[in-house]
């Protein structure tokens, strides 16, 4: 299958199981650990900016997407690029590239100021991307951890149940449709 075959179009609903399983297979969310991939991740994003939704396909299969949306906590002006990836088999192509320029110009119609994203350390090809996409470094964050003691000291006050951040977002964008 020659590069001319892969097509870009809008992320709908036909793309979901494959943008899930591929994010699967390439997201290391332990890099990042506050972060998670789901099901909610994407639908959150289709349903806020679905114009910053992208696919790139192949033959019916999904082999690359972006997901951005506008706001940034409480900046409503500030775009965010939060995942992007495309297959093993199809990376090196220039994809992600367009992938991302797409979900940009799609961004800054929408009103965007600016436009940000966060990469791991150790995602080398996550940082060139960026930087060759006019992206400019702008702060370093250092996620310190500090564990809970291995002791039962502190169990009683954590029966709370965990939350998963990607449903926390779904859920706040819901809450914020019905106000509105
Ligand atoms: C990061 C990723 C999306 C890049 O996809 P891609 O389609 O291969 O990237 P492109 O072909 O569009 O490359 C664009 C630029 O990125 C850089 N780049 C891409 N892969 C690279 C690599 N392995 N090492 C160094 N630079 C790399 C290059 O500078 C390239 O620019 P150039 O062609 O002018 O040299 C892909 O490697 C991926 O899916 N990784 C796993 C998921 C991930 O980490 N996503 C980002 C965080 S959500």
């Amino acid at each position: 299958m020659s590069d001319f075959d892969v097509q870009l179009v809008p992320m709908g609903l036909a793309h979901l199981a494959g943008v899930l399983e591929l994010g699967h297979q390439v997201f290391d969310v332990s890099a990042m650990p506050y972060t998670s991939w789901s099901l909610s991740s994407v639908a959150v994003h289709m349903d806020a900016q679905p114009d910053a939704c992208w696919v790139a396909e192949a033959d019916g299969r999904v082999v690359g997407f972006v997901l951005g949306s506008l706001s940034y906590d409480e900046r409503a002006d500030w775009g965010y690029v939060e995942w992007l990836a495309v297959a093993p088999d199809h990376q090196g192509k220039g994809l992600a590239r367009t992938l991302l320029e797409e979900s940009c110009a799609a961004l800054f119609a929408a009103g965007a100021t600016r436009i940000i994203t966060d990469v791991e350390q150790n995602n080398t090809a996550s940082a060139q991307l960026m930087q060759r996409s006019g992206f400019t470094d702008s702060v370093t964050v250092t996620l310190f951890v500090r564990h809970a003691p291995a002791d039962g000291a502190r169990q009683s006050r954590s029966r709370a149940r965990a939350t998963d951040p990607a449903k926390a977002r779904l859920h706040a964008v819901a809450r914020k449709t019905e106000r509105s």
